[in-house]
């Protein structure tokens, strides 16, 4: 089956019992009368920016439509062409992403740009082979860059779509076994006529009427033929495996000030997680209780510094894992120093690479300590 489920694994088409273009029809209807307006949406008869569409198909990877908002409109500010973006300095790119979180996409993002800038004369390739041949695209970004930049019929399957198709046709088995029968089912329905649109449509539908609770049937264009409706369980799709509880890692974080109230920060190696991002220093990120106080400052970043540490926790979910964390502060006689550490204003933090765990850590300290 290629990757993107481009219209060649159309299977089960003709097993649908409504006419061709029938629920495609419907669902374009519905969209002209109640697409979202989304800032990286262009009007209707408007040609597509494929850069647009692939700086915001990257940043909604894992990430609400709301919080990609204000970080869109940013990076367009910022980086009009893609070759704007392939010109700026990682770092810089790195900065206007913190927050966004899953950092190695902002790497791929840059490194993508390089490529389309550097090999491809600013133009992003039309094909689903040269999309997957690019940094950071994977199946299901190709699709949607192909339908929604290009306007071919690719099958682009995201959370929503699953959703859709588990509810239209009642399919019962679990997530993540039941994907391929839901892409099938999605595919066959990818229409010629707007393609582009239809997937947004999609989109819109499992974000708003097609809700993962209380879905509103009564609005949607699709309600008729909508299997799990007639059967009472629309609620109750898509169903899915018991996913194994994450497991906790715990670390000391030393939020250190100096005589001026600067942070110290540093950089984190450039592999791994959160790879290249600035950090408040920590002890090792381990499955074991928080160490003392006197063990953990054998990791502080500075000698002879009396350290606090602050009641309570700082908790952050990563992909793979709970981060507890354990808050203590500390204060430098002069002003800055230590091998590593970079001193930041605090107002200031923001404007650096700074992820929303050691946002959160920084919070903390700021609003518990002294
Ligand atoms: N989720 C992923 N891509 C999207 C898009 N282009 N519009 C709305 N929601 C999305």
């Amino acid at each position: 089956m290629p990757k993107t489920g481009i219209k060649a694994d159309r299977k089960g088409a003709d097993q649908h019992p409504h006419p061709p273009g029938g629920l495609p029809s419907l669902l374009l209807d519905w969209y002209d009368r109640h697409r979202r307006v989304l800032p990286w949406r262009f009007a209707p008869g408007d040609v597509a920016d494929p850069y647009r569409v692939w700086l915001s198909e990257i940043m909604l990877q894992q990430t609400t439509v709301a919080t990609v908002g204000p970080y869109f409109q940013n990076f367009l500010d910022r980086w009009p062409t893609v070759q704007d973006l392939a010109a700026a300095e990682l770092d810089d790119v790195l900065r206007a992403w913190a927050g966004l979180g899953y950092y190695a996409r902002a790497r791929n993002l840059h490194k993508c740009a390089l490529v389309v800038a550097g090999r491809h004369g600013g133009q992003f390739p039309e094909t689903e082979e040269g999309l997957l041949s690019l940094p950071g695209i994977g199946a299901y970004t190709a699709a949607a860059i192909l339908a929604i930049a290009f306007d071919k019929p690719a099958t682009a399957m995201d959370g929503n779509v699953e959703r859709v198709m588990a509810r239209l046709h009642a399919v019962t088995d679990p997530l993540p076994g039941s994907k391929p029968t839901l892409r099938a089912h999605a595919a066959s329905l990818v229409p010629d006529r707007r393609p582009g649109d239809y997937t947004q449509a999609l989109f819109d539908l499992g974000a708003t009427l097609c809700a993962p609770r209380k879905p509103r049937c009564i609005l949607c264009p699709w309600s008729a033929a909508c299997e799990a409706r007639k059967q009472g369980i629309a609620e109750d799709l898509p169903a899915k495996t018991a996913k194994a509880a994450k497991p906790t890692r715990r670390a000391v974080a030393f939020v250190l000030t100096d005589a001026r109230g600067h942070v110290a920060v540093r950089r984190r190696p450039e592999k791994g997680l959160l790879g290249g991002m600035m950090e408040v220093p920590t002890t090792p990120w381990e499955a074991a209780p928080v160490p003392t106080l006197a063990s953990s400052t054998l990791h502080a970043p500075l000698a002879g510094i009396d350290w606090k540490m602050l009641p309570g926790t700082v908790r952050h979910t990563f992909t793979h894992f709970e981060f507890e964390i354990t808050v203590v502060t500390g204060r430098a006689a002069g002003a800055g120093g230590g091998v590593d550490l970079i001193w930041i204003a605090p107002d200031a933090l923001g404007d650096e690479a700074l992820p929303t765990v050691m946002m959160k850590i920084v919070r903390h300290a700021l609003a518990k300590g002294d």
